[in-house]
């Protein structure tokens, strides 16, 4: 049965531009999560509470393994109902430590026949210093902040200064979060996007962080890399900063032929940037499973993966090739909050399915085959 949301508010959305749309989308979340009372029904109505959903991540005890991805939420302004939505953990940003504007607009376009967006956004944000007083830790869910170099053609990709701009936001907001995710990859940011392709810069910007001393658990956020020895040399170098308790997998930029789209060409040149929804979700897969045979089973190192989860068999699916935690946004737009509980009831029963009693029990048991 469609929900509200889907019968109701999508159509009127689906009218405006979609950048527009999630304007309004955002402000009326940041409204609604000014009122206790709100909150209260929000999480009444979306949460599904249950033990064997509970688990335990890079110290983090979460009530389930499901997180709203970065992007949605890019100033922290819709913190408090993100955080009532029935979502283990939200991770607002990305945010830069100057602020930026990102790229022109038009730069966010749905993809109706995919059930998918091409995202072109080039991480506007506002900035730390702006963003960093409304960050607090929301009641019922563990809180990540995204940080990102600033997009800024006056502020270009060299070091040490793209070092620098992680360490100035990371001082800023770790004390406000609960762990803290470096976008090293964003598809849409064409000056910097490679910046990390350079191995050892990898290694500068750890260092330039345990200056800053690391207090929160650090994911990686990276290119959706094939490479098996690419992966495990940057788990190599990981190895030598205690603080890095993990890593995520970004959008591919453009659109890879894997993706294999529905959406004609012709509409698709009109429509740059990367592609989030069900079209990347086994090209993420492939990298989660290799990066996950790269680390292996029992590693200190936690994976979180996103990319075309919209449905209870999506998430198991990234849960089952390793990940830890499993992030959505795209589904979001096409099918609204009841989502998040469709999902975490499904995952119930796929446990029951799979004869498995926690959600982590589950983690990795596909890996192999
Ligand atoms: C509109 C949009 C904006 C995004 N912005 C960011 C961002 O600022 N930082 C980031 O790390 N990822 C960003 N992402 C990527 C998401 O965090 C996530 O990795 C990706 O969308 C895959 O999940 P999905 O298929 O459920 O959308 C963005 C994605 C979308 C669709």
């Amino acid at each position: 049965m469609a929900s509200m949301y889907e019968s109701v508010v999508k159509p009127l959305l689906f009218r405006l531009d979609a950048e527009r749309a999630h304007e309004l989308t955002l402000r009326a979340a940041a409204l609604a999560g000014r009122s206790k009372t709100v909150r209260g029904v929000t999480r009444r109505a979306f949460s599904v509470e249950h033990e064997r959903l509970r688990t335990n991540v890079a110290g983090m005890s979460l009530a389930n393994p499901l997180g709203l991805a970065a992007g949605f939420d890019k100033n922290a302004r819709a913190i408090q109902i993100m955080g009532s939505m029935g979502f283990g953990h939200i991770e607002v940003g990305s945010i830069s430590a100057f602020p930026s504007t990102g790229n022109p607009r038009p730069r966010l376009f749905r993809l109706p026949k995919d059930h998918a967006v091409a995202v072109a956004y080039g991480v506007p944000n506002e900035g730390a210093e702006a963003i960093a007083p409304r960050v607090h830790r929301p009641e019922h869910a563990r809180l990540g902040v995204n940080l990102v170099k600033t997009n800024d053609v006056r502020r270009p990709a060299v070091e040490p200064d793209v070092y620098e701009d992680y360490a100035r936001s990371f001082e800023l907001l770790q004390p406000r979060a609960d762990y803290v995710t470096l976008n090293m990859s964003c598809p849409n940011s064409a000056g910097d996007r490679d910046f990390f392709d350079e191995l050892p810069r990898v290694a500068a910007l750890l260092d330039e962080l345990s200056a800053v001393a690391p207090c929160v658990p650090v994911f990686l956020k990276l290119k959706p890399i094939g490479d098996a020895g690419v992966l495990r040399e940057i788990v190599r170098i990981a190895d030598d900063f205690p603080f890095v308790a993990g890593f995520a997998i970004n959008l591919p930029a453009g659109k890879p032929s894997e993706l294999r789209l529905s959406t004609p060409p012709g509409e698709l040149a009109a429509k740059p940037g990367a592609v989030g929804g069900p079209p990347v979700e086994t090209l993420v897969n492939h990298v989660l499973k290799t990066l996950r045979r790269t680390i292996g089973p029992t590693s200190r190192y936690a994976l979180t993966a996103a990319g075309g989860v919209t449905s209870a068999d999506a998430a198991y699916r990234k849960i089952s090739l390793g990940a830890d935690l499993v992030q959505l946004y795209t589904g979001l737009i096409y099918r609204g909050p009841r989502l998040v509980p469709t999902i975490l009831d499904g995952l119930l029963r796929r446990l029951d399915a799979e004869g498995h009693d926690t959600v982590s029990a589950a983690i990795g048991t596909h890996v192999d085959s």
